[in-house]
């Protein structure tokens, strides 16, 4: 039932263009087929970057680009989004839909393992992102936050996908690197004083997972 009632949601709410549909439907040809966030999700992405206010994004983690796409047309034409993709093959594929769906002036795509990636923009004194989704390997989590804290003004808002692995999460002895690296950043987050955050379990088309919502108060 939860993917029906995904598929249900999304046709009563999230309209996609054919750009959307075709990003989506690249995915399996990245070396992460079915690691796109749900047409639903995209949309919440989308919502939560446009009511922070956020008009620069960095998203960990590209793939084919589908969240890309609804990043940045979040931010619209005057916003920049800068995302992150270890694999050229992803990266071309993900060009080729942020083309598409006309928003590639708007998104850089940088290649390259994300945390050098990211440790390029801090040396460069980038200016600082709104909005960041973490989105890429699991175990490197902590090490994301850890970026984005460098990357993030007082009032931005970062997400991290992939929380929950079908309640894998709840194991403390887990030998799963993906499990501790979402244990490890949650317990980072909750020592960090200028953080406020919370978890929420979905379940869908992306069976049973979840995201982590965070604000920077400072
Ligand atoms: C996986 C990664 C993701 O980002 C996701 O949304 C779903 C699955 C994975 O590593 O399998
Ligand atoms: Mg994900």
């Amino acid at each position: 039932m939860w993917r029906e009632v995904d598929a249900y949601f999304a046709g009563e709410l999230v309209p996609e263009d054919e750009a959307l549909v075709l990003a989506r439907e690249s995915g399996p040809r990245t070396t992460m087929p079915k690691a796109e966030v749900a047409p639903n999700q995209g949309k919440l992405l989308a919502l939560l970057c446009q009511m922070s206010g956020a008009k620069r994004v960095l998203e960990f983690g590209t793939l084919a680009g589908y969240s890309t796409v609804w990043l940045a047309r979040a931010v619209g034409a005057d916003g920049q989004v800068t995302t992150l993709e270890l694999e050229e093959q992803n990266a071309a594929i993900a060009r080729a839909n942020l083309e598409r769906a006309g928003v590639a002036d708007r998104v850089e795509v940088r290649v390259g393992s994300a945390a050098d990636s990211a440790r390029r923009l801090i040396e460069d004194a980038t200016e600082p992102y709104g909005f960041v989704f973490i989105d890429a390997d699991k175990p490197s989590n902590p090490t994301y936050l850890k970026a984005a804290l460098e990357l993030t003004h007082p009032g931005s808002v970062i997400v991290i996908d992939n929380v929950v692995r079908n309640g894998a999460v709840v194991d403390a002895d887990s030998s799963d690197a993906r499990v501790q690296g979402v244990r490890t950043v949650l317990a980072d987050i909750a020592r960090d004083e200028r953080l406020e955050a919370t978890a929420l379990q979905t379940v869908g088309a992306k069976g049973w997972d979840g995201f982590t919502l965070i604000r920077r108060t400072r």
